[in-house]
């Protein structure tokens, strides 16, 4: 993909590269269909955030920053999405879950397949 930005605009690919490695956004190994963002800002974190990120990378056996090998889920840790008093919170794609726990996030991400 960067060969072909770099032919279309006409910028050496280094320098394509150098922006994709630069902001956090862009990546060069593929996502998940969804993305998981387990809270670990103070709040969140105190109340569970932790044991939540814990317990997502155990059950689908993938690290934070990671993609499970089926390529459903991208899972990530963030700090503070500005909802502290959801906490601990997650975010799944554009949808926000507040004090989630062991007992009910896989339930919420059974919805996405
Ligand atoms: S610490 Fe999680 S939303 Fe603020």
């Amino acid at each position: 993909m960067q060969k072909r930005i770099s032919k279309g605009l006409n910028i050496p690919e280094s320098t394509i590269y150098g922006v994709v490695t630069f902001y956090s956004f862009f990546t060069m190994v593929p996502k998940g269909r969804h993305s998981i963002k387990v809270c670990l800002g103070t709040a969140c974190y105190v109340r569970g955030g932790k044991a939540n990120l814990d317990y997502l990378q155990e059950g689908f056996d993938v690290e934070a920053g990671g993609t499970t090998k089926d390529l459903r889920f991208s899972l990530d840790s963030v700090r503070c999405i500005g909802a502290c008093g959801m906490a601990p919170a997650m975010v799944v794609d554009d949808d926000t879950y507040a004090q989630v726990n062991r007992g009910n996030i896989m339930e919420t991400l059974d919805s996405y397949k």
